[in-house]
């Protein structure tokens, strides 16, 4: 009997591994993963390059949503982001991008822009999306969720690494104050804050492996679709 197809949401605090272990329960699964951040990066990119990021901009920004064409594609079997045509999957991960996503995240008219959005990839299940409010706000009747957490200093390490090996010679304390600054934004800002969903399970990822989490979630996600 075929199996059920289910939604997986991961949400959790910035640079835990969320997006590698959503694409590899994605590629198990055989099911599309959408990394929502991405999203909220190619808008904030669109605002950088138009110049239009700044508070006595942002009705200015708020009307040209519209204008904003977000989509993923698989190119030799790997997800890239396109915006407008373009692919940008680099340049959304630039430090100005680092340092100015959170704060446009804050709106609630890009945040409904996306949600619409990012609703549109549930219709027909078979989806592991990660990000901030996917298991509250996006999905909140998705069958298996996950919250993961980590000490800042793990997740400032993490991200130091992963800037360096793109080339990318920041200093461990710019990525560390850059962390924290994210981490306060996204979990104080009045419009669906990153926070656990009540039926969510909690991963502090700390100490654990890439492998020791994979094995974690599939032990969850197993359960739900046998
Ligand atoms: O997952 P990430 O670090 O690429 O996300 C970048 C920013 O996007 C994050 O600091 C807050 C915002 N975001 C959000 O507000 N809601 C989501 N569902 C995903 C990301």
């Amino acid at each position: 009997m075929k199996k059920p197809k289910i939604i997986i949401t991961i949400d959790g605090y910035a640079s835990t591994g969320k997006s590698t272990q959503a694409k590899n329960i994605a590629k198990k699964l055989d099911y599309t993963y959408i990394d929502s951040g991405a999203m909220y990066r190619a808008v904030t990119l669109y605002a950088i390059r138009k110049n239009i990021l700044n508070e006595s901009r942002i009705n200015t920004l708020i009307n040209s949503l519209v204008d904003i064409n977000i989509e993923f594609k698989k190119n030799k079997n790997v997800q890239k982001i396109y915006l407008n045509g373009e692919q940008v999957e680099n340049e959304i991960r630039m430090s100005i991008v680092n340092s100015n996503v959170s704060k446009l995240s804050t709106i609630p008219e890009v945040r409904n822009f996306l949600l619409t959005k990012q609703r549109d990839y549930g219709k027909n299940k078979g989806l592991v999306m990660d990000g901030r409010d996917i298991g509250t706000v996006v999905f909140p009747n998705a069958e298996c969720k996950f919250f993961f957490n980590a000490k800042q200093e793990v997740r400032a390490k993490r991200r130091h690494l992963e800037q360096r090996r793109k080339g990318n010679l920041e200093t461990y304390h710019k990525v560390f104050e850059n962390i924290i600054e994210r981490d306060r934004i996204d979990t104080n800002r009045p419009f669906n804050p990153l926070k656990k969903s009540p039926d969510a399970i909690e991963i502090d990822v700390s100490d654990l492996t890439e492998n020791e989490v994979f094995n974690k979630l599939w032990g969850h996600i197993t359960k739900k679709i046998n």
